[in-house]
C-alpha cells in the first residue's frame, strides 16, 4: 500500500487576519499579496533593492533565488520568495478583501440553540432572584 503525502497550502495572515491561501497560482509571495490588493512597495522585483522588505511575525519563507538586499532575521523579500509554512506578516489589511468563513447550517443551529439556552438561563436566574427577594420581604 502506498500513501500520498498531503501538503497543506500555506495561509498568509496580515495582522493575524487570514487573507491568502497560497495555492501556487502566483510565482512569488509579492504577486499573491498584490492579487489581494495588499499595499506593499516594490521596485526591482528581484531581491536587489529591498523595497518590498516585510517583517515576518511568524512562519518561514523559501527563496526562489537568493536575495542581494540585506535582511534582518525577522524580515523577508516577498518579490523573490514563497511561503514555506503558514505566514503572519506585519502588513496592513486596509483595502484587502478578507476571508470570511460562511457558517454551515449545523453551526448556525448550534449558535441559535446556545443563544436560547443562555436566554433561558438568564430568565431562570431572574425568576429565582425575584422569588428569593419576595420570600425575604
Ligand atoms: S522589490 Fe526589490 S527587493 Fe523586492
Amino acid at each position: 500500500m502506498t500513501y500520498k503525502t498531503f501538503t497543506k497550502a500555506p495561509i498568509i495572515s496580515l495582522k493575524l487576519q487570514p487573507v491568502i491561501l497560497f495555492d501556487g497560482q502566483q510565482a512569488t509571495l509579492l504577486e499573491a499579496l498584490e492579487d489581494k490588493k495588499v499595499k506593499i512597495f516594490s521596485e526591482c522585483r528581484n531581491g536587489f533593492c529591498g523595497a518590498c522588505k516585510t517583517q515576518v511575525l511568524a512562519g518561514e519563507v523559501t527563496y526562489i533565488k537568493e536575495p542581494i538586499a540585506s535582511l534582518k532575521q525577522d524580515e523577508c523579500l516577498p518579490c523573490c520568495c514563497i511561503p514555506k509554512t503558514d505566514l503572519s506578516l506585519n502588513l496592513s489589511t486596509e483595502g484587502v478583501e478578507l476571508i470570511a468563513r460562511p457558517l454551515c447550517a449545523t453551526a448556525v443551529k448550534k449558535k441559535v440553540l446556545q443563544s436560547r439556552t443562555n436566554q433561558e438561563a438568564i430568565q431562570t436566574n431572574k425568576s429565582n432572584l425575584s422569588i428569593s427577594q419576595r420570600d425575604t420581604a
